[in-house]
């Protein structure tokens, strides 16, 4: 007979909730979801091992549990801790907690170079939006920045170790998803570095994982490199019938152009379960090969959080403002009102933008 699991209870942020005991107190944060949830640069649920690297998951437990109520002495990394019955804890309600994630986030930018406007990850990079949250606008940091030599990881991954934070992802998923691990971390403190074994290419089927658990912009798609800014790309889902991986994937289109291939990921940016079950990791031919529309079978517009840079360029739900024009312009009327749409010579005269329910490309215009 199976024995009924006893539930326990965790308070987050004002917020009680029952959790499996063996909970993290990250995962039981995600449940509740929102700014609730700690950021994680280096915990990856799909990543046995991954987490306590990064520290900038750490939260304050102002209760340990109702057998031991009394607070733990120091913020905790709330990937590597687990929930205790009872137990009370603050993110985002604890001014410490602020303060020490500003800290970790001055740490991680110490080294981390200000390329976004060139970066390919810019726009989904979790160090950027991080950085909007917790940076300053300034660095206190008067060293030399560390540099690398460069190396070569082969015909598809882009290695830039000065973005690398260190989180260690990367070598998990070579790893745990590979037969080969050729890569890891080499040498100590701040000469720690993402290198291959004696310069071997990462050639495993199932490399190209890398680059979609890479938190910043140290590991990017070389067939991708500089082709599109990722804010000016629709993101469909698709699949296909492969026989190495799940073959279900997010296109990255602009027009009918397929500019990029990336597994589906969820709202914390991870990697989702495929719908055949298992991971969604997906293999390098998917990834890299298949950059045409009939390679695919188009589901639809992919879910996109509506605060992401991802989402402004998209025309779906689009919302027309209730108001007549003279509210909107304080009571004044115009004397005069062009639809641009129209009457642009821009746009080709059979084409109305604002009917597009996908972003404007080249195609539309004269
Ligand atoms: S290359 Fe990316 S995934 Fe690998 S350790 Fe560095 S930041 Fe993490
Ligand atoms: S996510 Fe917890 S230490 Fe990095």
């Amino acid at each position: 007979m199976s024995e009924e699991r006893k539930l326990i209870k965790v308070t987050i942020d004002n917020i009680t909730i029952d959790v499996e005991p063996g909970t993290s107190i990250l995962n039981a944060a995600r449940s509740i979801g929102g700014d609730v949830a700690p950021p994680a640069m280096c915990y990856y649920s799909k990543l046995k091992g991954s987490g306590g690297k990064c520290r900038t998951c750490l939260v304050e437990v102002a209760a340990g549990s109702t057998a031991d109520p009394r607070p733990m002495p120091k913020l905790v990394a709330s990937c590597r801790t687990n929930v205790m019955d009872g137990m009370i804890v603050k993110n985002i309600t604890s001014e410490k907690v602020m303060d020490a994630r500003n800290g970790v986030v001055e740490f991680l930018l110490i080294n981390h170079p200000l390329d976004c406007p060139i970066c390919d990850q810019a726009g989904e990079c979790h160090l950027q939006d991080l950085s909007y949250e917790h940076g300053k606008e300034s660095t206190r940091y008067e060293f030399k920045r560390r540099t690398f030599e460069k190396h070569d990881l082969g015909p598809y991954i882009q290695l830039h170790m000065t973005r690398c934070i260190l989180c260690y992802r990367c070598v998990f998923t070579a790893d745990q998803l590979t037969n080969k691990r050729v890569h890891g971390v080499l040498d100590r403190g701040d000469h720690s570095e993402i290198a291959t074994f004696i310069e071997k290419n990462l050639d495993n089927d199932f490399i190209g994982n890398v680059i979609d658990v890479c938190p910043v912009g140290a590991l990017t798609d070389k067939t991708f490199r500089f082709k599109n800014r990722v804010w000016f790309t629709k993101p469909v889902d698709a699949h296909c019938n492969c026989s190495k991986c799940c073959g279900e994937v997010q296109l990255w289109m602009r027009g009918d152009e397929v500019f990029r291939v990336t597994a589906r990921k969820d709202e914390w940016g991870e990697i989702k379960d495929s719908t055949k079950g298992g991971t969604g990791w997906i293999c390098n031919e998917c990834r890299f090969e298949k950059k045409s529309l009939k390679d695919w079978v188009v589901e639809g517009p992919s879910v996109i959080n509506r605060h992401s840079v991802i989402s402004q360029g998209h025309y779906v739900d689009l919302v027309t403002p209730k108001e007549t024009i003279s509210a909107v312009m304080g009571g004044r009327s115009p004397k005069l009102l062009m639809n641009i749409h129209d009457e642009s010579d821009v746009n080709k005269q059979n084409i109305e933008l604002s009917k597009l329910n996908r972003p404007a490309h080249s195609d539309d215009f004269a």
